[in-house]
């Protein structure tokens, strides 16, 4: 694969952060502004910006935008430091599953103990830049152990978007089969379309029809034939939070994709960097998961699809047992069960 984005996913620029507004993919790709806390944080809600990584980057970014805007209002000492911690805690709510959010608050957090007002400004943005740069390394890492465990020519199937658009580097999940193509191998995709918003089908299609790679998209509910009737080689899927035990949160419809791999005997691969993993929920259990609204599984491109009246029932992520997952691969290296030992 040859090609980024033409926009980068998630962008600083003094007083601004740009996104590529990936609710409007892939019909238009269009750049939208934040240059207050509040439009930003409302972006990450209605997932203009979305993946743990993106999010986490764009968090940073969040942060110092709120900083920027306090100080345009000349607000200095306990005022400042108040207004901040309480936009801090307004970021970390955003999306409460994806780890990566609370992580990257958390080290923007960390240096707030700088006395001078501008001094905090400019280890923030260092500080928001690194946690950028950084994904970006750990993408490339986490793509050479991942394409070392596909055969060549492979035939892979993903859920979600894992790639470029949902990390500030290649990809996660996805940023190995980007790893694969590069290092030369013959990859083929399967995309599950990833009911209710389409991630699969808007997104991660979009994204390797560009990187030059053959991929097909399924509804979701065809995966099992899928793994049944195909020489499927491996299941890679991304995450937003990984427990201690190695349960694994990911985009709804990932669970039921791992019952199947195990039922077919097709290897079930998670993709994630180390800042993904959230030692301090012991289980799956612990790990809060975002309910959406339910006007998501309602309607389709803007036409109602239920009768009026009818509930819905619209979590945006489910728990895989760590039994399920065959490896997860970080930026370290291929972990192997028991995770509880590998992930300490
Ligand atoms: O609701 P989304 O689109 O933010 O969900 C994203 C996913 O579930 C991805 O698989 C996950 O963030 C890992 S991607 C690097």
């Amino acid at each position: 694969m040859r090609q980024r984005p033409q926009i980068p996913t998630v962008e600083y620029r003094p007083g601004v952060v740009r996104l590529l507004d990936q609710t409007r993919l892939p019909l238009e790709e269009v750049v939208h502004e934040s240059r207050d806390l509040d439009t930003l944080i409302d972006a990450i809600r209605r997932l203009v910006v979305r993946g743990a990584p993106a999010i986490g980057v764009a968090a940073a970014h969040g942060a110092v935008l709120a900083l920027e805007r306090r100080l345009d209002r000349g607000e200095t000492g306990d005022l400042l430091d108040q207004g901040l911690r309480k936009d801090l805690s307004a970021l970390r709510a955003a999306r409460p599953t994806a780890v990566n959010l609370m992580w990257a608050v958390d080290r923007m957090s960390s240096l707030m103990d700088r006395t001078q007002a501008e001094e905090l400004v400019q280890a923030w943005r260092e500080e928001a830049a690194r946690i950028q740069a950084e994904d970006v390394e750990l993408c490339r890492r986490m793509g050479e152990h991942g394409a070392a465990l596909l055969p060549d020519p492979s035939v892979i199937l993903t859920h979600c978007n894992t790639g470029a658009l949902a990390t500030a580097g290649i990809g996660t999940a996805l940023g190995v089969v980007r790893a694969a193509v590069d290092a030369g191998k013959r990859v083929r995709a399967y995309a599950d379309e990833t009911r209710p918003l389409l991630q699969g089908a808007r997104l991660t299609a979009w994204e390797l029809q560009r990187m030059g790679v053959e991929v097909e998209v399924l509804a979701d509910s065809a995966a099992a034939s899928l793994l049944r009737d195909k020489k499927i080689d491996a299941v890679l899927v991304g995450s937003d939070r990984i427990a201690a035990n190695g349960d694994v949160a990911n985009k709804i419809g990932t669970y039921p994709l791992a019952v199947m791999a195990r039922r077919h005997g097709v290897p079930f691969y998670v993709v994630a960097p180390t800042s993904t993993v959230d030692l301090q929920v012991a289980n799956g259990d612990a790990i809060a998961i975002e309910s959406r609204d339910p006007s998501e599984i309602h309607s389709l491109g803007g036409v109602r699809t239920t009768p009026e009246g009818v509930g819905a029932y619209n979590p945006a992520f489910d728990l895989t047992p760590a039994e399920l997952v065959d490896a997860i691969i970080t930026e370290t290296g291929v972990l192997r069960p028991p995770y509880a030992s590998a992930l300490a």
